[in-house]
C-alpha cells in the first residue's frame, strides 16, 4: 500500500504508547521499539513495526533511512505565555541584584509591565512577535503548543491576545490550543480602586470577558478553550480563584490552574475537584493534595525552567509527585518573565538533574502526559496508529541523549501530520 512518508532502520523508535496518561511506574518506560519502522497515511500513523515489515507492506512519495537514529513523539508545549509585547531585560537584572519576582509585581512590575507593553500592541503585532516564538518551540520540537492570555487583564486586551492565539493556530504549522487567563493578576486599575476592588474585577472575569471570550470562541469556530486562574498571594485567592473557574466551567470551559507556585492556597485540592485538566507548577503542593491528585484524571505539570530561572535551587518534588502514583508533565513555561525558555531539552535536563527524573520520565512527561494536560490525549504525544504524525528524529541512537546533553538541540527534523517543517 502506498504511503505519504515512509522511515525504517530507526534504531529507538519511542512510541510513549499509552491509553491514558502515564502515571507513577508507567512513566519510566518510554515504549521502545527497536529497529523500527513508521508509515504514514493522510497525516496519521498508519503502521508501526519492524523496520522490515513495514516496508515490505508499503512504498512511499517519501522514504527516509533514519540510519538507526531515534525517532520520537513531538513535544506537546502544555504552559505558555508567548503572546505578549515589550520585553522584561530591566527585570532580569533587578532579580540578578536580589529583588525577588513577586515583590517585582506588587510594586507595579513584571506581568504587569509586560500588560502595559501588550495593551499598546495590535493583533499584528502580537501575531508577527509570537509567532517567532513559537518558530522557536517549533525549532526545538514542539508540535502542539498550548499559549494564555493574561496580559491583557481588560476585556478589550484579553479578546485581542485571543483572537492573536486563535490567528497563530491558523497560520501556524503548530497546532495551538488556547487558555483564557484574565484572571492573572489583578490589574492596576482594580489595585489603586479607580475602576473598584479586585472582587470587583473577578466579577468582571465572571459576568463579562468569560461569556464574551466564550462565544467568540464558538463563533470562531473553535472546538476546546481553557480557563486559567493564577491561585497565588498577591494574585487571586481561594474563593476568587473558585468564581473564575466555576463560572468558566458553566460557559463550558476545560479548566487548568496555576498553584502552589510560591505559596499553598488550596488551589489544587479545589481545581481536581473541578475536574482540572491539569494543575500547574505544585512547588508548594501538600502530601495530601498529592494524593488526591494521583486517584483523580487531573495531570500535575512541573516547570523547572522557573525555578531556575529564578536561580533558586529549590524544585517541585515532580520524584514524590511520581512515586505517589500522579501523572506528571512537563514544560517551559514560555514567558518573559518567569522563564523565558523555548526548549523542552533544556527543561528535562533540569528536571533530570534537580527533579531526579529519568530521562524516559522527562520524556513521557513532555510527550503523552503533556497532551493530556491540554486534551489532545487521543490526537497526539505518542506514536500509535491513528494518532496524528508528529514526529522528531534526534541526532542521536540512544533517546537518553535528549536529557543528557544540553544548550545544543538534537531535534534535527520536525514532521507534523507526517509533513517535514
Ligand atoms: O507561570 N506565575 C504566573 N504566570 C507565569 C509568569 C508570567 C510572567 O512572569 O510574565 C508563570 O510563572
Ligand atoms: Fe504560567
Amino acid at each position: 500500500m502506498k504511503a505519504d512518508l515512509l522511515i525504517h532502520n530507526i534504531g529507538e523508535l519511542v512510541t510513549c504508547a499509552s491509553q491514558g496518561p502515564k502515571k507513577g511506574p508507567e512513566m519510566a518506560n518510554p515504549g521502545i521499539h527497536r529497529n523500527a519502522g513508521v508509515a504514514v497515511v493522510d497525516g496519521r500513523f498508519h503502521t508501526v513495526g519492524d523496520s522490515d515489515t513495514v516496508l515490505r507492506l508499503h512504498d512511499a512519495d517519501e522514504v527516509i533511512d533514519a540510519e538507526g537514529r531515534v525517532v520520537m513523539p513531538g513535544f506537546v508545549e502544555c504552559h505558555t505565555h508567548i503572546v505578549y509585547a515589550g520585553d522584561r531585560l530591566d527585570e532580569f537584572e533587578l532579580r540578578i541584584k536580589g529583588a525577588e519576582y513577586m515583590e517585582i509585581l506588587e510594586a507595579g512590575g513584571g506581568i504587569l509591565s509586560t500588560v502595559r507593553a501588550t495593551r499598546e500592541a495590535s493583533v499584528d503585532e502580537l501575531v508577527e512577535l509570537s509567532g517567532v516564538r513559537l518558530d522557536r518551540l517549533l525549532r526545538n520540537g514542539v508540535t502542539t503548543c498550548e499559549i494564555k492570555t493574561g496580559y491583557g487583564l481588560d476585556t478589550e486586551t484579553e479578546m485581542k491576545m485571543l483572537e492573536a492565539i486563535v490567528r497563530l493556530g491558523d497560520e501556524h504549522p503548530v497546532d495551538v490550543v488556547p487558555t483564557f487567563l484574565p484572571a492573572h493578576a489583578v490589574p492596576p486599575e482594580y489595585r489603586n480602586g479607580a475602576k473598584g476592588t479586585p472582587d470587583d474585577y473577578v466579577a468582571m472575569i465572571c459576568d463579562e470577558m468569560i461569556p464574551k471570550a466564550a462565544k467568540w470562541f464558538s463563533d470562531a469556530g473553535g472546538e476546546t478553550i481553557f480557563i486559567d486562574v493564577f491561585c497565588e498571594k498577591n494574585a487571586f485567592d481561594l474563593e476568587q480563584t473558585r468564581k473564575v473557574l466555576e463560572a468558566a466551567k458553566k460557559a463550558g470551559f476545560a479548566i487548568k490552574a496555576h498553584v502552589d507556585e510560591f505559596t499553598n492556597l488550596g488551589g489544587a485540592e479545589l481545581a481536581i475537584s473541578l475536574g482540572a485538566a491539569s494543575v500547574d507548577h505544585l512547588d508548594a503542593i501538600s502530601d495530601r493534595e498529592i494524593g488526591l491528585l494521583a486517584k483523580s484524571a487531573t495531570v500535575g505539570v512541573v516547570t523547572p525552567t522557573v525555578n531556575f530561572n529564578l536561580g533558586s535551587d529549590e524544585f517541585a518534588d515532580a520524584r514524590k509527585l511520581i512515586d505517589s502514583g500522579c501523572a506528571v508533565a512537563l514544560s517551559t513555561d514560555y514567558n518573559p518573565g518567569s522563564a523565558p525558555c523555548p526548549s523542552p531539552s533544556i527543561a528535562m535536563a533540569i528536571a533530570c538533574r534537580y527533579q531526579k527524573l529519568l530521562p524516559a520520565e522527562s520524556i513521557n512527561g513532555f510527550t503523552i502526559n503533556a497532551a493530556h494536560a491540554v486534551g489532545k490525549g487521543t490526537e497526539a504525544g505518542s506514536i500509535e496508529i491513528g494518532k496524528r504524525a508528529d514526529l522528531l528524529i534526534l541526532d542521536t541512537r540512544d533517546h537518553r541523549e535528549i536529557c543528557y546533553e544540553f544548550g545544543g538541540n538534537l531535534v534535527e527534523a520536525v514532521f507534523k501530520d507526517g509533513i517535514p517543517v
